[in-house]
């Protein structure tokens, strides 16, 4: 399962990068408004991080045009340019829908936003998204089950072979990225703190202390020759 990082800040950017073998990330207007950078700034130097990588930029067109199929499909086409990484948000609308079958004949991929049903996912793959995303953690905060939904969307897409990559969104903890994996899921984004998060665990933190209290009891000998 791949690793997208859910930021638009450039050191989180930068860091993940370098550390964790980071496959893609996920923007959206709070991220970028946390950037405190213009829209077109900061999707523009995250562009730049990540030139000449197969690493994927999801960027969002203009939420308010979220009925408008023209408007979104003009916006991707002039955001599609600025990079070969980036991957053109719009929402799972009628509208969002159909500019995705348009894009996908120009080759512009697009990543279906704020999927919260399976028939919206499935939608979003017959229509040729490249991503489609299951915001679970909204999902899970409105008291509705989250791992029904990965596993409707998992089944779907190889039910009827789709090639969109199902990248499980809005996720919270290291129990629903392992949910992700577990059901199928081909991509799960979350924040900075939440992978970091992830990677550790209290019992790794004991068990060090432990064998760090052996280690010091313990002499370290030399290297000997050994004839064979
Ligand atoms: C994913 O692409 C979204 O940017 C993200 O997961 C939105 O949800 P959140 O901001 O509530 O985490």
């Amino acid at each position: 399962m791949k690793l997208f990082l859910d930021s638009a800040l450039a050191d989180e950017i930068q860091y993940a990068i370098d550390n964790w073998a980071l496959d893609g990330i996920t923007t959206n207007p709070r991220h970028v408004q946390v950037s405190g950078k213009a829209f077109l700034e900061a999707i523009q130097e995250i562009a730049a991080m990540v030139a000449g990588t197969e690493i994927t930029v999801s960027v969002q067109t203009n939420p308010h045009k979220h009925d408008d199929a023209d408007a979104i499909i003009t916006e991707a086409r002039k955001l599609a340019v600025i990079s070969p990484n980036f991957v053109i948000k719009m929402p799972c609308t009628e509208a969002g829908f159909k500019a995705c079958y348009t894009l996908a004949k120009e080759d512009i991929r697009s990543n279906l936003t704020l999927c919260f049903s399976a028939s919206q996912a499935l939608q979003a793959m017959r229509m040729g998204a490249f991503y489609v995303s299951p915001f679970i953690g909204w999902k899970e905060s409105n008291a509705e089950p989250s791992q029904q939904f990965i596993e409707d969307c998992v089944a779907i897409r190889d039910n009827y072979c789709f090639t969109t990559e199902i990248l499980v969104a809005a996720v919270r903890n290291g129990r629903q990225i392992a949910d992700a994996a577990v059901m199928g899921a081909d991509i799960t984004t979350a924040g900075f703190a939440v992978w970091q998060e992830s990677f550790n665990h209290p019992y790794t933190d004991m068990g060090l202390g432990k064998f760090q209290d052996f280690w010091d009891q313990t002499p370290y000998g030399e290297i000997v020759s050994i004839k064979g």
